[in-house]
């Protein structure tokens, strides 16, 4: 990273506040004096856009919150007041839903992107960790804010997320009781959900995010060759020579990648707010009734590849604890990814076939993962029994557990397949391929 900047010699009303504030040397330390790899492809858009999506869901959620009660009797008919009667209400609901759906697309492809270029090997082992914490963070901002409108879906997902925490041994009943506040999902659980969701979770969320972008600008960015451009510096400037100004050239094109983002966002809420149930359930717009259990509970598309995961693992005496255990499993380990990896290069370019089978194992195990979620479990038991030597009752069981052995394998063989993996040289510079 280029030298930081201290000196301040700008004058009139900035000098006046530079004097006071370190505005003039915070911009140039990290934008038009932070230089970035020339070489950023499209896939090093989706850091910026996830920090547009977070703005956007905080602005639109005050506004939500302005009209939404947090109480279990008016809640759904809040929301609904939202929608039909608050000038723009839809609007402003519609972004936060679909900003959620959106926030998570954007956080696959940046961690997918980090992955494919080892953004995680020394020295951003941190950055990336500060990542998985925000991963974890932004899991439970949306289960909480998936209750708020106290629909059937939001009542019963909770119900079923929160009776996980009841299988933990020996302390698991009480756990989700004090989880609760009560003994059902009801109103004590709603207002703490809301305090949750509005407050405490925004709050760490906006520390990580912070400590993400800290750690990124000490360490300075990958890129899509995974060479360090701190290796070749000019030797009067310091400036690293395949490096440019963060300011004006990235702004400029991360502004182009968020235009075309807005387009989608766009036609996603004027045209399909609800995107088929996978961004808006049904059973959501039918106000909570712990009488009447929905006969598919699922989670938000989000969730499933892990909601997968924790159906396919078979209790143990009569135990779910296994289950939960694998679905905590399958996100914490991927805080592990930079001491897993035992590759001696960063990115996808040049590292080996193996390499690369083992990632698109993982993204096909993760997609499919993701549509079993979907699917209803009692249609996961209508298949006819075909493998019972994997212990599956059905086909939906058997293809969730062999996929679930894929998703583990991919970090747990990591040491091996990476180091196995035959490398091709990697250049000293970057490239523009
Ligand atoms: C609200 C969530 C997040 C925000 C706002 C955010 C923001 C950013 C930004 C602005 C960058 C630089 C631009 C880029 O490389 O795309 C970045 C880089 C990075 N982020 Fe995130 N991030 C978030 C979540 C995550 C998560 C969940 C992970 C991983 C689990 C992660 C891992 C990384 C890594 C490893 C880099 C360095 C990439 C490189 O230099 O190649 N981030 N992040």
């Amino acid at each position: 990273m280029a030298k930081k900047i201290d000196s301040q010699d700008s004058a009139g009303f900035i000098g006046w506040i530079d004097e006071r504030f370190p505005l003039s040397s915070f911009i140039k330390n990290h934008l038009t004096e932070y230089y970035a790899p020339k070489n950023f492809n499209f896939w090093y858009l989706f850091g910026a856009l996830a920090l547009f999506v977070f703005v956007m869901q905080i602005l639109t959620g005050i506004f939500l919150t302005m009209h939404y009660k947090p109480d279990a009797a008016q809640a759904f008919a809040s929301v609904e007041y939202i929608m039909r009667d608050v000038s723009f209400g839809w609007l402003i609901r519609y972004m936060h839903s679909t900003g959620s759906s959106l926030f998570f697309v954007v956080i696959y492809l940046h961690m997918f992107k980090s992955l494919m270029y080892g953004s995680y090997q020394k020295p951003r082992e941190l950055l990336w960790i500060f990542g998985v914490a925000i991963f974890l963070a932004l899991m439970a901002e949306a289960f909480f804010g998936y209750l708020l409108p106290w629909g059937q879906m939001s009542y019963w997902g909770a119900q079923v997320i929160v009776n996980l925490f009841a299988a933990v041994p020996f302390i698991g009943p009480d756990l989700a009781e004090w989880v609760r506040g009560d003994y059902l999902i009801s109103d004590a659980t709603l207002n703490r959900f809301f305090a949750f969701h509005v407050i405490a979770l925004p709050l760490a969320l906006a520390g990580l995010i912070l400590t993400h972008l800290i750690a990124l600008h000490e360490v300075g960015s990958n890129n899509p060759d995974g060479v360090e451009i701190k290796n070749y510096k000019d030797k009067k400037t310091g400036i690293p020579l395949d490096g440019i100004p963060f300011h004006p050239y990235y702004t400029v094109k991360d502004l182009i990648g968020l235009t075309v983002f807005l387009i989608v966002f766009a036609s996603i809420i004027f045209f399909a707010p609800e995107m088929g149930g996978y961004f808006l359930e049904a059973n959501n717009f039918i106000p909570a009734d712990p009488l009447v259990t929905p006969s598919h509970i699922a989670p938000v598309w989000y969730f499933t590849p892990f909601y997968s995961i924790l159906r396919a693992v078979p209790p143990i005496l009569n135990s779910q604890f296994p289950g939960v255990a694998a679905m905590g499993l399958s996100v914490i380990i991927f805080a592990f990814v930079p001491w897993l990896d035992k590759s001696p290069v960063r990115s996808i370019r040049y590292k080996g076939i193996l390499f690369k089978k083992w990632l698109g194992a993982f993204v096909v195990s993760f997609i499919i993962l993701g549509y079993l979620g979907t699917v209803p479990s009692t249609i996961w038991g209508q298949f006819p029994n075909v493998l019972p030597l994997l212990g599956g009752s059905d086909v939906a069981t058997v293809v969730a557990r062999i996929f679930t052995i894929v998703y583990f394998s991919f970090f747990i063989l990591m040491p091996i397949y990476s180091k196995k993996s035959i490398t091709k040289p990697v250049p000293t510079r970057v490239t523009m391929k």
